[in-house]
């Protein structure tokens, strides 16, 4: 379950909010289209899920806004745990992974709904996977606000899409460059000047 950005190909450009002007190049998502695509896909996981044990397992720390909009959207009964995983350094490209928090509760026989802000190379997802398959869920399905197909390294695919997009920087409703941005309620390009002047001092092009 997927859905095309409209904002491509539509005349209508939502406008950068002046605060936010100088480091984000233009919306790419807004908040009402994050908030309508939001509720379609509650409306969804949730006829899938009925009568099922869930576990909600959320990524950390990117989920923060999708996770919380996500969950109040959905009518069943469940139970949330968190793992904490991020990739090294503050460039644009995914480094070395670190689990900084594990899964506490009992997935076993259960059905867990796997959420991440972000489906990038792969990378993040092709390590947390044989993670919760070796707790022996019943199934596991992904959840992602955004996926970027065209980045893929490792061979994953989500069950959910908020929003296919292309290759551009992204920060905003939860998604950081260099832990900013994430408090921004839209979905946003950020200018390359930013990154590239934090990649050029990290010794990346
Ligand atoms: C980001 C994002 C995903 C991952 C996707 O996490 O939240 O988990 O990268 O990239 P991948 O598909 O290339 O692995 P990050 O490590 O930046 O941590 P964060 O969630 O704290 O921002």
């Amino acid at each position: 379950m997927s859905a095309r950005l409209k904002t491509n190909h539509s005349k209508f450009k939502p406008p950068v909010p002046l605060r936010w002007r100088r480091e984000v190049e233009r919306v790419l998502i807004t908040e009402g289209q994050i908030a309508r695509r939001v509720s379609a896909l509650a409306r969804k996981i949730e006829s899938d899920f009925r009568g099922r044990e869930t576990v909600v397992v959320s990524l950390l720390n990117g989920t923060v806004m999708f996770l919380a909009d996500l969950i109040r959207h959905l009518n069943l009964p469940l139970r949330l745990d968190f793992i904490g995983v991020s990739s090294y350094g503050a460039g644009t490209e995914s480094g070395n992974l670190v689990f900084t928090k594990e899964l506490r509760l009992d997935v076993r026989g259960r059905d867990v709904l796997l959420i991440d802000d972000i489906l990038d190379t792969g990378k993040t997802m092709s390590r947390v996977l044989p993670k919760i398959r070796a707790l022996k869920p019943r199934r596991i399905k992904i959840c992602v606000l955004l996926d970027k197909p065209s980045r893929r390294v490792e061979k994953v695919k989500a069950d959910y899409v908020g929003f296919e997009i292309p290759d551009f920087f992204v920060v905003g409703y939860g998604l950081d460059f260099a832990e900013r941005y994430r408090n921004l309620p839209f979905v946003g390009v950020l200018r390359p000047r930013i990154y590239e002047e934090v990649c050029k001092l990290a010794g990346k092009k």
